[in-house]
């Protein structure tokens, strides 16, 4: 059985006093309230990951990931973070190839390819994202669009590696404007995604995926969302940072 997931993405948001605030009433928010069997992930600004484990590390359901980490090992790569790194700090999850990283600092399907593998030789869970533009929904064949993503990012992997992954569908125009994707184009989109992953590794491999949606998730329309079979969970951005809303969200896919 695949896993139920709601992650937050706080992007480059919070200071540490108010990252410590928002971790505190979400995980006693979870531990109050949830009852189900949902992971939770928080995915901070890296500067606080290693004090956050410390607030987390007794709530179960509660993990952490990080937003990027560098396709390099180690080395002369000034400002970045590697997947060594995060481990060493007891970091299970990486957020990789959000729409944001695409666009404003260039990464591609095969710089991401490199990514997924040093995040997994390392042990950590990508958490890897995909989705179309609204012109590319518009004028061209947005669900080969996505799948080529995957294709070119992932489809290297062993099964055994790709049983590993969580996948995120995330279309660009439905990231932080508001205008979410009916459950309908969700359904179709993550339908077709697993289609596309049964056909390379599998049903069973497919059927054990996570695949996320992404794009103005919230406390209003996540139930509708994750009622959509093919809808495993929810990579939320602005709700997230609202302990109330992400907790209401959370309950909505328990
Ligand atoms: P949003 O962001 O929920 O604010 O639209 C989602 C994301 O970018 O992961």
């Amino acid at each position: 059985m695949r896993k139920k997931i709601v992650a937050g993405n706080w992007k480059m948001n919070k200071t540490l006093d108010e990252a410590l605030a928002l971790t505190s009433e979400v995980v006693n928010m979870v531990n109050d309230e949830v009852t189900g069997d949902v992971q939770v992930i928080l995915c901070p600004p890296a500067i606080y990951l290693t004090t956050l484990n410390k607030y987390v590390e007794n709530s179960p359901k509660i993990a952490l990931a990080a937003q990027n980490c560098s396709d390099k090992a180690s080395g002369a790569y000034t400002g970045e973070i590697s997947a060594s790194m995060l481990k060493s700090i007891g970091i299970e999850y990486v957020v990789l190839g959000h729409s944001e990283r695409r666009e404003y600092f260039g990464e591609t399907n095969a710089q991401l390819a490199g990514k997924v593998n040093i995040a997994l030789e390392n042990g950590l869970t990508p958490i890897f994202c995909c989705g179309e533009s609204l012109n590319q929904r518009q004028n061209e064949d947005y669900i080969g669009f996505v799948k080529n993503q995957i294709t070119e990012s992932l489809f290297h992997l062993s099964e055994e590696q790709f049983g590993k992954v969580v996948i995120a569908y995330e279309p660009i125009w439905a990231i932080g404007t508001g205008l979410t994707a009916s459950s309908e184009q969700a359904q179709e989109m993550h339908a077709a995604l697993r289609a596309h992953i049964a056909g390379k590794y599998g049903n069973e491999v497919a059927d054990n995926t996570s695949i996320l949606y992404g794009g103005s998730v919230g406390a209003a329309n996540a139930e509708e969302l994750f009622a959509s079979p093919d809808v495993d969970g929810g990579l939320v951005g602005g709700a997230s940072l609202k302990s109330r809303d992400f907790t209401t969200i959370i309950k909505a896919r328990q």
